[in-house]
């Protein structure tokens, strides 16, 4: 596992931002994984620029999206659609048939992980992805407790979760109690990682990881122990128990 330490958020942002732009532009074909949350709109806005000054071939980018609430329309402001066109998709000028996001408005939930599973599977597999984390270590929606075998499925989110969520809505009571995600096992299957931590919420979690000896389902982002190409983007304050 490789650690890259930031100054701060800025510096972390514009340092992930360069190893994926990098990443994308040196390979004719990309499948990317993508986070949503804070912690990644940073990231978004310098990947944004990197290819606003230095072209970035999109043709052969596909992306998928970790994860997406149930029981949000796409146009919803809470919804990660809503959250991608905006930070992503639109200012990259990426047509959006090269991006999935689980459909949080799916009849059958259960049939639409099956059908992400094998559209991801169609791509040749994940390239890259890209995580943030929870306070309490979840990648994706996979909540402690999560089988690290588990592909994408439905979740309940974690009471800490909405809680930690709930600034994104008006109120407690509007943040969806389920989710689609992609699994521990589809993650740990992509040929890299990159994980971004930053703030003081986030430092136990980046201990685990980093400093903790176990892999425990406990905290899901201890899975990435499992996988030997892994880079870790912290801040000061992400890094403060290390
Ligand atoms: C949500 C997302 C995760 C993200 C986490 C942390 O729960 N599903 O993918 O990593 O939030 O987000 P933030 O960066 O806002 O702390």
């Amino acid at each position: 596992m490789e650690i890259i330490y930031a100054r701060d958020y800025e510096q972390l942002s514009k340092q992930a931002a360069r190893y994926v732009y990098q990443f994308v532009a040196s390979r004719p074909k990309v499948t990317l994984g993508l986070p949503t949350g804070e912690t990644p709109i940073g990231f978004y806005r310098e990947l944004v620029a990197l290819h606003r000054d230095n072209q970035l071939q999109l043709d052969g980018m596909v992306t998928f999206n970790l994860d997406e609430y149930l029981g949000l329309p796409p146009q919803s402001p809470q919804s990660y659609h809503f959250y991608m066109n905006r930070h992503l998709f639109e200012p990259l000028g990426l047509p959006l048939e090269q991006t999935h996001i689980p459909n949080g408005l799916a009849k059958d939930p259960e049939a639409e992980c099956q059908r992400y599973e094998e559209e991801i599977r169609r791509h040749g597999g994940l390239d890259l992805v890209i995580l943030g984390v929870g306070r309490n270590g979840h990648i994706g929606f996979n909540e402690p407790g999560t089988s690290f075998d588990r592909r994408t499925h439905v979740v309940t989110l974690a009471e800490s979760t909405r809680q930690a969520n709930a600034r994104f809505f008006p109120s407690l009571e509007d943040v969806p109690t389920q989710a689609i995600t992609m699994g521990i096992a589809t993650i740990l299957e992509a040929d890299e990682i990159i994980l971004l931590a930053s703030g003081s919420t986030k430092a136990e979690a980046v201990y685990h990881l980093i400093e903790g000896h176990k892999v425990t389902e406990q905290w899901p982002v201890t899975a990435l122990k499992r996988h030997d190409r892994v880079t870790v983007f912290l801040d000061r304050e992400a890094a403060a128990l290390l």
